[in-house]
């Protein structure tokens, strides 16, 4: 039978986040870890009531260890902006720690990452939700709302609205940064920047 890999063996009992991201630096939990330069955990505080929950970190993000530093999180700065949400009050993190990429020459092209690695990575954003317990997940495009519902979710049928999580917990559903940035200097790049902020926007009244 084929053995089941997971983060759990890494996820310590303690639900501090620097205990978590200190672990998160040691997970074997597939096989993401080894060619990537570190864990790419969160940012923000446990005392953040929005949860923000992109794909996995791309190579800047890689590079400095934060998450949404690159050129999909200035798009996601300036959603947020336009918003009225201040980055500062939410907690950023990612389905899948680890950066998946295929090596081209120097260049590193971004992979997007497999159902088996979001299910690897899954007992951290469990570990994450418990401590930070949000009022609001907002997942950022198809890898997210896998990971926070559990199943494949639909954007174009889900986004603009709140959908109920928990019977304390809402989710938002919109679209990843990327993919409105992949628009930029083409047709549809403002109305793909303006649904991100109108569904950005249903999280402000709880940032
Ligand atoms: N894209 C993501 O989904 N997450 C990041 O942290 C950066 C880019
Ligand atoms: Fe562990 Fe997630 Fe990294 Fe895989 S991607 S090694 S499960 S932290």
């Amino acid at each position: 039978m084929a053995g089941h890999q997971d983060a759990s063996p890494w996820v310590p009992p303690s639900r501090d986040l620097a205990d978590l991201e200190t672990a998160a630096h040691e997970c074997r939990g597939c096989e993401l870890w080894e060619p990537a330069t570190q864990v790419v955990f969160s940012s923000g505080a446990r005392s953040a009531s929005v949860m923000l929950v992109g794909e996995q970190p791309g190579d800047q993000e890689d590079r400095q260890g934060e998450p949404f530093i690159g050129p999909a999180g200035r798009v996601l700065d300036d959603a947020l902006s336009a918003a009225a949400i201040d980055r500062g009050a939410v907690y950023l993190t990612n389905a899948v720690k680890h950066f998946r990429f295929e090596q081209r020459g120097k260049r590193r092209i971004h992979q997007k990452p497999e159902l088996r690695h979001v299910n690897a990575c899954h007992p951290w954003f469990d570990a994450e939700l418990e401590a930070v317990q949000p009022r609001v997940v907002v997942a950022l495009g198809a890898t997210a709302a896998r990971a926070v519902f559990g199943r494949t979710m639909k954007i174009g049928e889900s986004r603009g609205r709140l959908l109920d999580l928990t019977q304390e917990r809402s989710a938002i559903i919109t679209s990843h940064p990327s993919a409105v940035l992949r628009l930029r200097g083409r047709g549809g790049y403002d109305e793909a920047f303006g649904e991100l902020v109108n569904d950005l926007r249903l999280a402000a009244p709880y940032a």
